[in-house]
């Protein structure tokens, strides 16, 4: 047991390291792929506004949550254009910094700026029409991501929606020592999804990546 804990202490404390040292640069967040953001940024676009609107039954547009926001690449071209209020939370100090400067005027729109793990965040109860995690999964344990997920549940307004947009491996679990995460394949994203009481309302996979990399999915849940 208290190697486990101490397994867990060394994943954590590792992957603070690395980021600690990536430039805050769109660069940075894409691990050198920058060039593949805004194709990214429409496929969430188009994905997300599938949910959005004023009519019974459709999510509001009143305030998102950023999770693993880094600089703010998503807030930026995503969730404050769409959005009135955009909460950040990441767990590295000097991308939160570069957000106020790289959000420029649209950031007047952030409602709190929060350098906290996501295994400790809280987030305020009954507050997030939209919870957007991505390309942070695999710095969670099993564990700890299927509680985050519990904890996003509480923290949706009526009709809110948690995006998970993540790398997916074609089989098992794939360890990345470098920036000290995993990988999953898409039955154990489901898995933890579930164990954490949430409910899939769509999934797609991203098209026109470069072929090389994983294979990205996003799913709607709550
Ligand atoms: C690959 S970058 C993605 C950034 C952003 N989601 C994007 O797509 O542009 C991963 C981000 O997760 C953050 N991160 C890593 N471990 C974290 C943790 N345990 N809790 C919160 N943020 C974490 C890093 O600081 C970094 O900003």
């Amino acid at each position: 047991m208290g190697d486990i804990a101490e397994d867990e202490t060394t994943f954590y404390s590792n992957a603070e390291v690395y980021w600690k040292e990536v430039p805050p640069t769109v660069d940075g967040m894409l691990g050198g792929y920058s060039s593949i953001s805004s194709i990214d940024i429409n496929g969430s676009k188009a994905f997300l506004k599938k949910f959005l609107g004023e009519e019974e039954g459709k999510t509001s547009t009143g305030c998102a949550l950023d999770c693993g926001a880094g600089i703010g690449r998503i807030a930026k071209r995503l969730l404050l254009p769409l959005f009135g209020t955009v909460d950040l939370v990441d767990v590295t100090q000097g991308f939160l910094d570069k957000a106020r400067v790289y959000l420029g005027e649209d950031g007047k729109k952030v409602g709190n700026y929060i350098c906290e793990g996501l295994q400790d965040f809280v987030p305020a109860s009954g507050r997030y029409d939209v919870i957007w995690i991505q390309w942070v999964i695999g710095h969670l344990t099993d564990d700890h991501l299927v509680e985050f997920l519990r904890r996003c549940q509480k923290a949706l307004r009526p009709n809110g929606l948690i995006i998970i947009k993540d790398n997916v491996s074609f089989e098992g679990v794939v360890p990345d020592e470098v920036d000290s995460s995993v990988c999953r394949d898409l039955k154990t994203v489901h898995g933890l999804v579930h164990s954490a009481g949430l409910r899939i309302l769509h999934e797609e996979q991203q098209k026109n990546f470069p072929k090389e990399i994983y294979q990205v999915h996003s799913l709607a849940l709550r």
